[in-house]
């Protein structure tokens, strides 16, 4: 049987990883796989408040008070949708995770990578999602993307591109690191074209026959 899988998605803003998501949940309604959708920081009720704080730009945060905010958030999307999910065998498919937070706090705002990995370990124990593809290209092209489909920026957007050069670096050292784990794929290619080499990547590792 195959195992119920848990995918996460990771990028700089502007990088699609978003859409890619949403093909991947289209493609998965096609099949008999049961599966859930969810994002960070939010997914749970509680944690989509946190997110309400942590994308206002008019507020000032400290870095590390940022970081225990996304914690949390993760906190209450793991113990009321991911862990269930994973429980009753359904696929969870999350925007975002604690690579984000390592590559944005940890490497973005310099509160270091060990912090969060030490944090996390404590909190939400060894669970580690079994695929991450994460969307690649510059941060500065990327960043402009972003940027085009909105109008008021958030905290994150709003922040220099050297921030989003480190970030985008950071995905990629995490990616070195855990190759057996992260995908990078190059987010400049048509979005279709990704979305194939998604499935490709899933059918090899886990056999399945996503078409
Ligand atoms: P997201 O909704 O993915 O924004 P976008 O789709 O526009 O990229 O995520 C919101 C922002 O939160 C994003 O800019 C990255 C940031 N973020 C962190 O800084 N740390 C984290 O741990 C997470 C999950 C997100």
């Amino acid at each position: 049987m195959i195992k119920n899988l848990f995918i996460t998605f990771e990028g700089c803003e502007g990088t699609g990883k978003s859409s890619q998501l949403k093909l991947l949940v289209n493609t998965l309604k096609k099949t008999p796989i049961k599966f859930i959708a969810t994002r960070e920081p939010g997914g749970s009720k509680e944690g989509e408040r946190i997110r309400e704080i942590l994308l206002n730009h008019r507020l000032t945060i400290q870095p590390f008070c940022e970081t225990l905010l996304h914690m949390a958030a993760r906190y209450q999307n793991l113990k009321k949708v991911i862990f269930p999910a994973l429980k009753s065998g359904k696929w969870v498919l999350c925007d975002r995770y604690t690579d984000s937070t390592i590559a944005y706090q940890g490497y973005g705002h310099g509160v270091g990578p060990q912090k969060i990995k030490k944090i996390s370990k404590i909190a939400f124990g060894d669970l580690e999602p079994d695929i991450t593809f994460i969307l690649d290209m510059p941060a500065k092209k990327a960043l402009k993307r972003a940027k085009l489909r909105k109008i008021d920026f958030n905290r994150y957007e709003r922040m220099g591109i050297s921030f989003h050069n480190k970030v985008r670096r950071a995905f990629l050292k995490i990616a070195k690191k855990d190759s057996k784990r992260c995908f990078v794929l190059n987010a400049e290619k048509d979005r279709k074209e990704i979305h194939q080499e998604i499935k490709e990547i899933i059918n090899k590792t886990y056999k399945t026959k996503l078409k």
